[in-house]
């Protein structure tokens, strides 16, 4: 297991203590001098009742369909029940979707609180706690509604990972695919070696895998909190990846997937990107076990698409390779996106 370690992440307003190697006794030891309020799914509440307090937990419903502002009210009107003031420590324990529910819950309760995430899944360790952007979806639109706030500290308890189910082991290994391509050849590389069944068997490798990748994705969003340059880079496969998910079942890092080969099709267009590497990325993720074509409608797809929050105007600013480790943002009419993902 990785070594207990604490790490600043400096944003421009707030530093995030990131303390890497933690058990849930660290992480009650960190917080016993606050009224802590701790919020979860029922998924995750059913693996680890005993440690959740009676009285002072919040059971969120589980899944992306869930994260609506309907259950973000539904939360609050238990926190006023249980009389929570402005001194309450609002504690995210579970995947992504409740790190992004208890993130907006504690920016708008009371007009903010302090708050703090353990991240439970790969996807959310990498990616979804790591950045300060908290929301939920309205409708088929994902996080169209939230906030930019940073919590107090992030915990990362690998033992989680024990009882990851596997297919969210293979949804968060995505995002971390799509961080080799935007901005570490090395690490790309350092996958290809290895495999998932490597990672799920030797915890203290991959605790060093998922810190690298959330030292990078702070690197990356730290510079630029309100996406306005660099940090769109984070977006690589997620446009058409969105949709996808948004029309289909497919689990989050699945559509990534799809929208990550996509988007090395239209970088060989548009960026001169090698056709081979293209190659390379699909061998990655199908080692990965991850999807790399399917079966869906293009003009659901579309629809969809054209509603991205990367769109301004009538342009949109898709994430393309130059190279492995060398993401570029590309600005791209709609009209020429059309033509182009109609055709390919
Ligand atoms: N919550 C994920 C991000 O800020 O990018």
């Amino acid at each position: 297991m990785t070594k207990k370690e604490v790490v600043p992440f400096r944003f421009s307003d707030k530093e995030v203590q990131c303390l890497f190697g933690v058990t849930f006794d660290d992480i009650r030891e960190r917080l016993s001098d606050k009224r802590v309020v701790w919020i979860t799914d029922e998924h995750f509440y059913t693996k680890y009742p005993q440690d959740f307090p009676a009285g002072q937990c919040i059971i969120l419903p589980a899944g992306e369909a869930h994260k609506t502002q309907e259950t973000v009210g539904r939360a609050i009107d238990e926190l006023l029940n249980m009389e929570a003031d402005r001194e309450v420590f609002l504690m995210g324990v579970g995947g992504g979707v409740v790190t992004d529910m208890v993130g907006y819950i504690a920016s708008i309760y009371l007009r903010g609180v302090k708050f703090a995430f353990a991240p439970s899944s790969v996807l959310a360790m990498v990616d979804a706690a790591v950045g300060g952007k908290n929301g939920v979806n309205v409708g088929l639109f994902k996080n169209q509604v939230g906030v930019i706030r940073q919590p107090e500290y992030l915990f990362y308890n690998f033992s989680f990972l024990h009882t990851l189910p596997e297919l969210e082991w293979i949804s968060g290994f995505a995002e971390i695919i799509k961080h080799a391509c935007i901005h570490d050849a090395e690490m790309f590389r350092f996958l290809w070696n290895n495999s998932l069944e490597d990672f799920r068997k030797d915890l203290s490798v991959t605790g060093e895998l998922i810190r690298k990748n959330a030292e990078l994705k702070f690197s990356v969003a730290s510079g630029d909190e309100r996406e306005s340059g660099q940090r769109r880079l984070l977006n690589f496969g997620h446009t058409l990846g969105h949709a996808i998910e948004n029309i289909t079942t497919m689990p989050h890092g699945f559509a990534i997937s799809i929208g990550m080969v996509f988007a090395c099709r239209l970088s060989e267009k548009l960026e001169g990107f090698d056709p081979e590497k293209t190659e390379w990325l699909i061998q990655l993720l199908k080692k990965y076990h991850l999807p790399v074509e399917a079966d869906y409608s293009k003009e659901k797809a579309w629809d969809i698409l054209v509603h991205d929050k990367k769109k301004s105007g009538d342009s949109i600013h898709f994430i393309l390779l130059k190279d492995i480790g060398e993401g570029v943002v590309h600005s791209l009419s709609l009209s020429e996106l059309k033509k182009l993902f109609f055709e390919m």
